[in-house]
């Protein structure tokens, strides 16, 4: 583990937590995502997609961060891109507020260069666009976005979808429209 004295950071591969760890996030998420219509069934810690990597944030052993990224190719015309899509952003709602989301999204681009991919991704609403941009993120205002949703069913445009240069620059990023042929995580 490593981090500030007060929050400690955990990277956790999918196939190394156990039904406990599961209970655990699941707990976290299903608190912070209450005001939002995703819903976690009891021992769950995904809605859509499962993450292969959770980025963890302990404060005295309490789980107060997560975030999950799996990594995959969208689709452009200017052919496949190799992303580390991140989704299941949160902060325990006790905790919002202080600048524990701004050091997460500090800990998933640490995970993100670790994994090596040239950008990260994600999707959200665009209430959330100025969260992501003060760490990096770049918003896609323009781009047609056709993903599947957590529900299964493939979507134009729902939810905009953000860039985050890792070891490319964002004068990489191909303009036109991008497929993720996957669900959302
Ligand atoms: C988004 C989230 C992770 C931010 O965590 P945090 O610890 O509050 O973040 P920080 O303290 O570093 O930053 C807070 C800033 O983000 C903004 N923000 C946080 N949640 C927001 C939301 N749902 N809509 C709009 N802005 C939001 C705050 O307004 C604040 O901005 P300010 O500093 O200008 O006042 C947390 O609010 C959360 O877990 N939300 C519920 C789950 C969720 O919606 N996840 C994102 C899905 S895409």
């Amino acid at each position: 583990m490593t981090g500030t004295p007060s929050t400690q950071w955990q990277l956790a591969w999918e196939t190394h937590l156990g039904p406990e760890d599961h209970e655990v996030v699941g707990g976290l998420l299903a608190c912070s995502y209450a005001p939002t219509t995703t819903v976690f069934a009891p021992g769950h810690s995904w809605a859509g997609a499962r993450p292969e990597l959770r980025v963890l944030g302990w404060q005295r052993r309490e789980l107060v961060a997560h975030a999950g990224v799996i990594r995959r190719f969208l689709r452009s015309p200017a052919g496949p891109l190799l992303v580390g899509d991140v989704g299941l952003v949160a902060v325990h709602p006790g905790h919002q507020g202080g600048g524990l989301g701004g050091a997460l999204m500090a800990e998933v681009r640490r995970a993100l260069t670790e994994l090596a991919v040239p950008h990260g991704f994600l999707t959200c609403g665009p209430e959330l666009r100025p969260f992501y941009e003060r760490s990096g993120w770049v918003a896609l205002t323009g781009t047609d976005l056709c993903s599947i949703g957590i529900d299964h069913r493939v979507e134009h445009d729902r939810r905009n979808g953000m860039v985050l240069p890792v070891l490319a620059t964002m004068d990489s990023w191909p303009a036109g429209p991008l497929e993720r042929n996957g669900q959302e995580i």
